[in-house]
Order: C-alpha cells, then structure tokens, then sequence
C-alpha cells in the first residue's frame, strides 16, 4: 500500500516522470515523524482503515503492512520460486526498507549482491541505517537499470512501488531489466493497482482518485492498470510463465524479442490466474487463462494447430458428443419422473 496524502496540490500534470515521485516519497519521508502514522490495515466505505492495536510502525514505512506477515509471505515465496542456492537480487522500490529486511531475513546469506534501485534519497536513508549488511544502491531519476550487470541478477523485486510508477515507466524497467535478468530468473512485482480482478482495494483507490481529480487535489501518485495490460506488456516483451494475482505478478525472463513492430496476435495471449501471490505460494497452483477470451473466432491453441480438415473433424465430433451428453440428461430426467 501507499502512503496517504502528503500534502494537498492543485492537480498539474497528473503523469509524473519518476524523479517527480521521488519528491513525493521524500516529502513523505521527512514529514513522518511529524505524522504518527498507524499501520495500515485495509479499505472500508469510509477510506483507508488503519490499525491503532499494532506496535509494528518504528520505521518510515513500516505503516504499510506488517512486516513480520511479509517475512512468512516471502518465506513461502522463495520456497515456491526454486531460486539458486546462492543469488544475487535487486529491488526496486525499497523505500525504508520493510520489503529490504523481510527478503534478507528470509535469504540470509544466500544472497552474494543485494542491489537497490529507488528514487527517493529520503526513504534510503533510513534503508542504510535499517540494514547492517551491504547494499548496492542507486538513487536514479528515470528510468535506469544501466549501472547493473548484463545477465547477473537471480531475482528482481519490487513491493510496493510499482503501482507509483507510471505505465510507459513499467515498460521501460521491464524491457531493460531482460538485459540484467538471467535467462529464466524471475521478476515478482507486489503490491499492483490492477482493474479486471474484481477487488476492492484497487475500485476503492480508483474510486478515490477520481475524487481527488474531481476535487482538484494531487496525493502521492498511483498508477492503475489492468491485468490484460501487464499480460500483453510481458508477452511482447518475450517474459514466459507469466502468473497474474489481483495485486501484482510472477514472470520469468524468456528469449530477448525486438521491440521493433510487433503483430497482431491472431492466437491471442496466455498466461495463469490466482487470486493471490499467497494463496499461489502456498500450492503452486494457478489457473489456464486467455484473452481475448477463448470462442468462435479464436480456437484453443490445440485446435488452431490442427490442419483444417482435421479442425472440421475436431468440432463435428464436439458436437456430437454435447448432442449425446444433451441426450443422455433428458433420458436421465425422464426416468426420474416416471
Ligand atoms: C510505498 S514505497 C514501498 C517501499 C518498500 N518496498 C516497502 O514495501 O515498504 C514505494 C517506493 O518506491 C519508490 N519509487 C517510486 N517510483 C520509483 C521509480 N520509478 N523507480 C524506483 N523506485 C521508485 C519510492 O521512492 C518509494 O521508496
């Protein structure tokens, strides 16, 4: 989750390059001590609930979820994501560091290099004196992966802080971090606005937004997408086993694609569904999913191999047996009415 409301602004330019959010988060940062802030504890009709039992707020940017929750949510993680036994991450986004503490408790010294990527000089200062071991890290103001390896990181994480980066942005780190990704290592990206899943937490923030526009009034920036966005953003990009959760996803670096004209895609995108990156940890299991939806004007990948001749032979016999299946039940609900 991200943090409320700064300080109120007439709305200027609502896309912000990310140099501008950084000004956002350091503002956020220096003013927190003044703030008492409470963790944050989900959404009601009422706004942003908070909760005033939890002692778990030391830091700036602890009121953003419990960390000890996040330790058991990352425990589970990298258990499910077969991670070498030695690795080296990067983050981006680490702001004050809950996200930082909770991976390194998990990883311990499994991890060779730990790079940090964020905007915000404020927020690292605290990550630097949270964190004992060494941190590579990189205060940018764009869009900047250059600084790292070609083909060194085992891991790339950001929690929390994609949602505070724009669209066009999330392209770009996408498309240049294939280039410091081993091939097959994953990206893991928490903590997502993301329209399609049906959630409450991403209507409500939405819904708030367009208060806010309404009201001519600017809070520290999210961006809000949609899942068949991040699925055609992936897929293009050459990304594989793609997994979509309601609030972020998992995928995997793929074989590196131009970004040069790309064409329609007549077989459509594939990837999995699960609810949450929880519930996905804890057994690995997510759903087949498509879009554009699956129907008469896109056959299944199966189908759409088939040479034609054999493709008229597939639906005949699919029709035939939803007449005998159709058939089947009438007999059924005829016995049972004698
Ligand atoms: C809500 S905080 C999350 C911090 C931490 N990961 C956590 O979960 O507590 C978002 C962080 O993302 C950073 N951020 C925002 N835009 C960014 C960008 N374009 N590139 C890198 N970091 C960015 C902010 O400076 C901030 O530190």
């Amino acid at each position: 989750m991200g943090p409320a409301v700064v300080q109120e602004r007439r709305v200027g330019d609502v896309m912000k390059r990310p140099g501008e959010v950084g000004q956002d988060f350091d503002a956020y940062a220096k003013a927190w001590a003044d703030q008492n802030y409470e963790m944050e504890a989900g959404y009601s009709a009422s706004g942003l609930v908070r909760d005033s039992s939890s002692t778990g707020v030391r830091n700036p940017g602890d009121e953003w979820g419990d960390l000890d929750a996040l330790r058991e949510q990352y425990r589970k993680l990298v258990d499910r994501l077969r991670l070498p036994a030695s690795l080296s991450v990067l983050e981006i986004g680490a702001g004050g560091g809950r996200s930082t503490v909770a991976l390194l408790d998990v990883l311990g010294d499994r991890v060779t290099r730990y790079h940090v990527i964020d905007v915000a000089e404020a927020f690292v200062e605290t990550l630097r004196g949270r964190v004992s071991r060494e941190l590579d890290i990189h205060i940018v103001s764009d869009v900047d992966v250059s600084m790292i390896e070609s083909s060194s990181v085992d891991l790339v994480l950001s929690q929390s802080a994609w949602s505070h980066i724009n669209l066009y942005d999330q392209y770009r780190y996408l498309r240049d971090l294939r280039r410091v990704l081993k091939k097959g290592a994953p990206i893991v990206v928490n903590g997502q606005f993301l329209l399609g899943a049906a959630d409450d937490w991403t209507w409500n923030r939405f819904r708030r937004r367009v208060g806010q526009s309404e009201r001519q009034v600017e809070g520290v920036y999210h961006e809000f997408t949609s899942i068949a966005a991040m699925v055609e953003m992936l897929s293009r990009l050459g990304y594989r086993d793609i997994t979509m959760f309601s609030h972020g996803f998992i995928a995997r670096r793929g074989d590196l694609v131009g970004t040069k004209h790309h064409p329609s895609l007549p077989q459509g995108l594939t990837y999995r569904y699960r609810s949450s990156l929880d519930l996905w940890s804890a057994d690995g299991r997510a759903i087949d999913a498509a879009l554009p939806p699956r129907g008469p004007d896109r056959p299944s990948t199966l189908q759409s191999r088939l040479p034609s001749r054999l493709r008229g032979v597939a639906s005949a016999a699919r029709a035939n047996a939803g007449r005998a299946r159709r058939s089947v039940k009438r007999r059924v609900a005829a016995r049972r009415q004698h």
